[in-house]
This record gives C-alpha cells, structure tokens and sequence, in this order.
C-alpha cells in the first residue's frame, strides 16, 4: 500500500460510521480494545449549560408531542422530539430538565453515535473509559454489550448480587460525569430493564440529624478494581489508577439541590471514620438506595431508546436477568462535569418543590 493509500483507508476507517445495530447481531469482535495508553485527564473549568436554560423548558414542552413524569421522584420520558435534531435552546432546556428530573428518556430515535458525540460535547468534554472496549476508533464510545459468550461472560457484574451493581458512571474521576446517554438499540426478548434512583430524593429521606451527620464528610471512589478486573481479562488499563475522595453530600450546581453521592461499585470509604463505622454508614446508605423504591424508577426499554441521566444526583443499577438467554446491545457517551461539592447552604429537593407549590396555591 503506498502512503497515500495507506493515509486514505485511515481517513475512511475514522469517518465511517458504523451499523453497530447490524453489527450487535454477530459477536463481539467489533469491539476494539486497544494497548493504547493516555495521560491523566486535565482538570477544567466546568459552564453547566443548565445555567442558560429557560426554567419553563418552553422550547421542549412547545414542541414535543408529549411530555410526561414516569415516577413522581425520578424519570420523565419526552415523545415526539429526535435528540439528532434539538435546537440550542433545546440542549440547554433539556439540560435543566435532566437534572431536575434525573433521567430523561426519548423512545425512537434516529442519532448515531457520531450524531451522539456531537449531542454530548454540548454539555462537556466526552469521558475516555480506563478500561472498557470501544467502537473502532472512536475511543469515547463505549458500547453496552451483553450475550451468551464466553467473552461476556467472564465479565464479574453478571455474578455478584443485583443490587450491588448500583453506581453513579466512573464516580472515581476527579471530574466525574454530569451526563450519560445510553441508546440500547438491541434487546433480549424480556429482560434487561434499567433502575435508576433519585439521590436528592435519597438525601431527603433520612432522618435530619442523619443528614446534619453526613454532610461534610468525604468518601474515597477507587477505579482500581476496575483496572484489576480488565487485567484480568487480559485488557489494558489505560491509566493509572485513579482514586479521588468527594463529598458524600453533593450539591448540584444548577438545581442547587443536596443529593446522596455514594453507591457501592465505586465508594470505598469515609474519610475519617474506622473501618467499622465506615462500612456500617455505608452499607445503611445502600441498603436505603437498594429499598428506595419510592424514589427509584425502572426502566422497560423499547429498541432505539436513548435514556440521558445526571450522574451527579442519580446511582442506576443495569438488570442481568437475561444473560444466559439473550443479548443485550447498545452505546453510551458519557460527558464530564464539574469537580464535586457541598454548599452548605444548598437546599433540599423535596423542601424547595413543597415551598413552589404553597406559593402556587
Ligand atoms: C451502565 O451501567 O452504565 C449501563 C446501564 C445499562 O446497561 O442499562
């Protein structure tokens, strides 16, 4: 191949996108898994788009076919609007309405995963995964991909207890995500449902002295079982381990609302605290997301869904139950935000919508 050649094939292997629908139908080998290595992620100044929304969410609501709450904590699912072809103004609204309502669904969209990178830049720099498989030179592309393989198989979440899977996306990055869109595009026959769960609504449930107690204190997020589970796979890790300590009480720089930033893939430990008072806060503060289910919401995918959450203020659980039946596939983008804090004077969800609605009787 002269250098021309070699210069023109490299062009059309980044520029053409691929039928990840057809190609979820084979096997995994799509998935590339480069040695490649990168550097630490730079620290950057986060601008949350949500600030230049419109609080009434007009350009949504003007426009969709539907709009409507799935559970009254948690999920608002928006008809009739393709996220290929939102407006500013749209981004913008919706960026408001994500964090408001913690995960925003869109059933039958169009968008690929180039449109979807597009989509998501808007809202942040695209995360890298340390370790997960990706679409052929597209390396912020993870695909979602689950199956009767042998390679799927060996893959330690499909074993451990359901519940211990809730977690907030690479919550271990000094600058975690705000946003993820996930579009399922292939589905099991049954199965393969999604939970989500509202932390502000997990923050607004306990006990005052409770939240008085854990606010202020940190917890370390450790992404090094992560890297020792790809190892093991035979993968490489392409940084070094990252481990980062955030507040374990966050506040959402739009909304301004507190929220329970802790779930157990992730979290390891509260800082200051012995073992044995760290595990027993921890694990309470788990078993009280696991039984949350009036703050959580779970999900019936349709083909061709894109579900957008607030990793900020949600944890979300995937449900394996179809793993030795059936395959599951799709792709995610996953956008970064700002390092997490605690404002003390930060407000409570529940506290501030009771104060809107007394003033709107
Ligand atoms: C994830 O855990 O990030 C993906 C969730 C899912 O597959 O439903």
């Amino acid at each position: 191949m002269t250098n021309a050649t070699a210069k023109e094939t490299a062009v059309k292997e980044t520029t053409t996108i691929l039928d990840l629908k057809k190609l979820a139908l084979g096997d995994r080998s799509y998935l590339s898994f480069p040695k490649t290595t990168y550097p630490e992620l730079e620290p950057f100044e986060h601008k949350d788009v949500g600030h230049r929304a419109d609080p009434t969410k007009a350009s949504l609501y003007k426009n969709a076919e539907k709009i409507f709450d799935v559970t009254p904590n948690i999920g608002t699912e928006i008809h009739g609007l393709q996220l290929s072809k939102l407006t500013n103004q749209q981004k913008d609204d919706l960026a408001l309405l994500i964090a408001e309502r913690g995960v925003v669904f869109f059933r039958n969209q169009d968008i690929n995963y180039q449109q979807g990178k597009e989509l998501g830049k808007h809202y942040g720099p695209l995360h890298i995964h340390l370790t997960e498989g990706h679409v052929p030179n597209e390396p912020e592309v993870f695909p979602i991909f689950y199956d009767k393989s042998v390679e799927a198989q060996k893959r330690s979440e499909l074993f451990r207890d359901a519940s211990a899977g809730w977690h907030s996306d690479v919550s271990y990055e000094l600058q975690p995500p705000g946003f993820t869109f996930l579009k399922i595009d292939t589905l099991p026959a049954v199965g393969g449902d999604t939970y989500w769960s509202s932390n502000y609504a997990a923050y607004d449930k306990l006990s005052p002295a409770l939240q008085k107690f854990l606010e202020g204190l940190e917890v370390v997020h450790s992404g090094k079982e992560q890297g020792l589970n790809a190892k093991a796979r035979g993968y490489t890790q392409r940084r070094q381990d990252i481990e980062h300590t955030h507040p374990l009480i966050r506040t959402h720089p739009v909304t301004g609302w507190k929220g329970l930033f802790v779930q157990p893939v992730f979290a390891r430990r509260i800082v200051g605290l012995s073992k044995r008072e760290s595990d027993t806060i921890l694990n309470l503060l788990y078993s009280h997301i696991y039984g949350g289910h009036d703050f959580q919401v779970r999900f019936k995918w349709t083909e061709d869904t894109i579900a957008v959450w607030d990793n900020r203020v949600t944890a979300h659980c995937a449900v394996f139950d179809y793993i030795n039946i059936d395959r599951r596939h799709g792709w995610r983008i996953t956008t970064q935000a700002e390092r997490p804090y605690f404002d003390p004077k930060s407000k409570s969800r529940s506290e501030e919508l009771s104060k809107k609605q007394t003033a709107n009787k």
